[in-house]
């Protein structure tokens, strides 16, 4: 559950036999996409639309696949409550994305570090429409509340002061799958190290690419 004043939500079952994979793999492909359900209502933020819109084809059916795969297990959700308007639509219907030749490459780290590992979601500031992607890509500063208390996603971009160039590329690499800070320090959720973790160095260094090319921004807060 995501709580705060904007809106309550709570992430539904989607595992086999629940009202989500009913879909057909064309509705499926829509919502993760589009943010649209199959009735034309809109599924709600925190889903990164923004950048979902950007998955390939193939990721998006591979995804779609996967859903399909894993154990099905009992439980309905509450419907999430929204008090702030939902647009309409988070933009133009998606029609077919080609994937990406894999390399390490800036085309490659910006397709990993936007719609498949989301960093640019967490690390973006928000605003009514969700991450300020144009402007403040890359400038950290949304603040995560949990059990864990309140972490902030730190800067992204090369800013010499408060961003990566502080960081060489073994530093950022333990950070971004060990969670592990150059002082040492553990770092708290939702960083999602654990699954980063995964990644082959290849993807890695195509992201490391990526960021480090990004417009070098302050911290925003
Ligand atoms: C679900 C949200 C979320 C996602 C997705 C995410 N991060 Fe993070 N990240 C965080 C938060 C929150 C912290 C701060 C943790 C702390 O303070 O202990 C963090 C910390 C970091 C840091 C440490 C930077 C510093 O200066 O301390 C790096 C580097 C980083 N993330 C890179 C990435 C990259 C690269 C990706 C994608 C491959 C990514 N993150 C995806 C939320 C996220």
């Amino acid at each position: 559950m995501d709580d705060n004043p904007a809106f309550t939500a709570y992430a539904p079952n989607i595992t086999p036999g629940s009202r989500v994979v009913r879909w057909t793999d064309e509705e499926l492909v829509r919502a993760l996409r589009e943010g649209l359900r199959p009735d034309g209502t809109l599924i709600g933020p925190p889903m990164p639309f923004a950048l979902y819109r950007g998955l390939s084809d193939d990721d998006v059916q591979s995804i779609v696949a996967y859903l399909r795969s894993v154990p099905a297990v009992d439980g309905q959700q509450p419907e999430s409550v929204y008090n702030i308007p939902l647009p309409h639509a988070y933009g133009t219907p998606v029609e077919s994305v080609a994937h990406p030749e894999a390399g390490v490459t800036l085309e490659y780290g910006s397709y990993l570090a936007g719609p498949v590992a989301h960093c640019m979601e967490c690390h973006t500031p928000h605003g009514p429409q969700g991450p300020i992607l144009d402007t403040h890509a890359g400038a950290g500063g949304f603040e995560f509340r949990g059990p864990w208390g309140v972490s902030v996603a730190p800067n992204l971009t090369p800013h010499p002061e408060d961003g990566i160039a502080r960081y060489s590329d073994e530093e950022l690499k333990a950070m971004i799958t060990q969670g592990v800070h150059p002082d040492g320090k553990q770092m708290m959720p939702p960083m999602p190290y654990a699954y980063l973790a995964k990644m082959t160095p290849e993807d890695l260094d195509a992201i490391i690419l990526y960021l480090r090319s990004l417009k070098p921004l302050p911290l925003h807060e």
